[in-house]
């Protein structure tokens, strides 16, 4: 008996030994594989900073990030209370910036797409959300596209599936298209990309900084200790609640995943099927090639053919074949050769809200893993030569697809974004929505 015990203990250790083996043979390809990509900087080029190393967080010069404009931002990007200017008066205070963009959805929506005015519920995370019945679509706070991520904004200059906003990067030399009258006008305040979103945004999703809000809450005190400098009768305003709401998503970063955990060094926070599937991921199918900060996206617009939210089996809300939106950057610039570009997204907490592309077309990760290795597009309005010439089969295994999904859906996933909700809000209202039916679904009536 003790020695079929020892045969078994000396096997299992054998077993271990084989397996940790294995295991450090992939950590040394992956390392080589992000090195290489990196032209020998190594590891660092993918690592995302700490949420409170402000230092090291890709900033707009002309907003530098502070602790107390972070805060700021933090409560108002959740703050149902300054959802004042609805299209009914009774949806008064009931939507926020998080009610399309919340932590337990990977700051996505929950939904193909989201509503902020207008809507009522929540569900379980967001996906119980629905169109108030007194309310036209044509009424809803809804855009016809997707609701993308905030978070790891910072490594984007210029926002929207098409860039639009941002007087930086990509859009110098697109003033024309700043078209006045529009939110786009914004861009020529001259801030970076999540700066001018902020601040467009918040009048787009019906939002007022109200005198008397301000000076019966905390948010007074929190206003002037983030904006020392502004003349007390330009401290309270929309610019700089955008301008705080920006610092805030800039802080807004997935570092505690398992990937950024095995980039600083703890080789054990990625499972083997994980580590296959990055060496693919920044090897052989060369998804580095497009998704390259360590957000994994890039300041790059793409065609890949992918449907538009108008063609989603569920119902939708102000959306029509024509929609600018769907000819992605070429909609903004007005350069045929831009028509069906989006810019590509990043890749952190995908699983939290399981709707992907930019019209929400495709529902698993490991479904949109397939799409690209296909490589046949599924909107027939857009033509082969249009297509990014990368996007062709790329003939990989059922296991290597397998292996990809692991990548993104497991080990590119943070499970502690709860630290950037606020605990409280200075008006003590249930966000990120706060209409009976929502409070009633996120436990605010206690
Ligand atoms: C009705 C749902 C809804 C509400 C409310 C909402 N957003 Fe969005 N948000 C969207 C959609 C949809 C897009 C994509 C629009 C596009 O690309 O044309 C978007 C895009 C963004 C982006 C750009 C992300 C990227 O990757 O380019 C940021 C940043 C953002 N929103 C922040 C905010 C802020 C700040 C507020 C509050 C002032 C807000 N959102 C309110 C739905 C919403
Ligand atoms: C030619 C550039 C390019 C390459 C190569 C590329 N991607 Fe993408 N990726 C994009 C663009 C652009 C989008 C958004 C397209 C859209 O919505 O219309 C995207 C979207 C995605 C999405 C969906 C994200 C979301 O929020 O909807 C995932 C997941 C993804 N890519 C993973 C991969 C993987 C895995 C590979 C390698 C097999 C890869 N990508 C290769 C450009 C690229």
């Amino acid at each position: 008996m003790k020695k079929l015990l020892a045969i078994l203990l000396s096997f299992s250790f054998l077993y271990s030994c084989q397996k940790d083996e294995v295991s450090n043979v992939l950590d040394e390809q992956l390392s080589a594989a992000l090195t290489e990509y990196s032209n020998g900087i190594g590891v660092e080029v993918f690592q995302l900073p700490i949420e409170n190393d402000l230092a090291n967080i890709p900033q707009d010069p002309q907003n530098p990030l502070t602790p107390e404009k972070i805060e700021l931002g933090k409560m108002l990007f959740h703050e149902t209370g300054i959802a004042l200017a609805p299209m009914r008066n009774f949806s008064k205070g009931t939507f926020s910036c998080a009610s399309c963009h919340f932590a337990g959805a990977g700051f996505q929506a929950g939904r193909f797409q989201g509503i902020g005015d207008g809507g009522v519920g929540f569900g379980l995370n967001g996906e119980g959300r629905f169109r108030h019945t007194s309310y036209p679509g044509d009424d809803l706070d809804v855009q016809p596209i997707r609701s993308p991520t905030i978070m790891n904004g910072a490594y984007q200059k210029n926002m929207l599936w098409n860039g639009q906003f941002g007087a930086t990067g990509v859009n110098i030399g697109t003033e024309d298209a700043w078209t006045v009258g529009t939110p786009k006008e914004n861009n020529f305040l001259g801030f970076e990309g999540l700066e001018i979103q902020a601040i467009a945004g918040l009048k787009v999703h019906r939002m007022v900084m109200d005198s008397v809000l301000v000076y019966e809450t905390s948010y007074k005190e929190l206003f002037d200790s983030a904006f020392p400098h502004s003349p007390a009768n330009e401290r309270y305003t929309l610019q700089n609640a955008g301008l705080a709401i920006a610092a805030y998503e800039r802080t807004v970063l997935s570092n505690q995943a398992p990937f950024q955990k095995w980039l600083v060094g703890e080789r054990t926070a990625m499972s083997n099927t994980e580590k296959l599937g990055a060496i693919l991921f920044f090897g052989k199918a060369g998804c580095v090639n497009c998704h390259n900060s360590p957000a994994l996206n890039s300041m790059e617009f793409y065609a890949l053919g992918l449907k538009d939210l108008v063609d989603c089996p569920e119902e939708t809300f102000k959306t029509t074949p024509d929609n600018p939106q769907n000819l992605g950057r070429g909609g903004f610039t007005g350069n045929a050769q831009d028509n069906y570009k989006f810019k590509v997204p990043q890749l952190y907490n995908l699983k939290d809200s399981p709707f992907y592309g930019h019209g929400a077309s495709i529902r698993s990760i490991r479904e949109i893993v397939e799409y690209f290795n296909n490589g046949i597009a599924e909107n027939t309005n857009v033509s082969v030569n249009q297509l990014a010439k990368e996007f062709i089969p790329l003939n990989l295994t059922n296991e290597e697809v397998n292996q990809i999904t692991a990548f993104i859906e497991t080990a590119l996933y943070d499970d502690n974004l709860k630290r950037y909700e606020p605990e409280n809000l200075p008006t003590g209202n249930c966000f990120p929505n706060n209409d009976p039916l929502s409070k009633n679904h996120l436990g605010c009536n206690n």
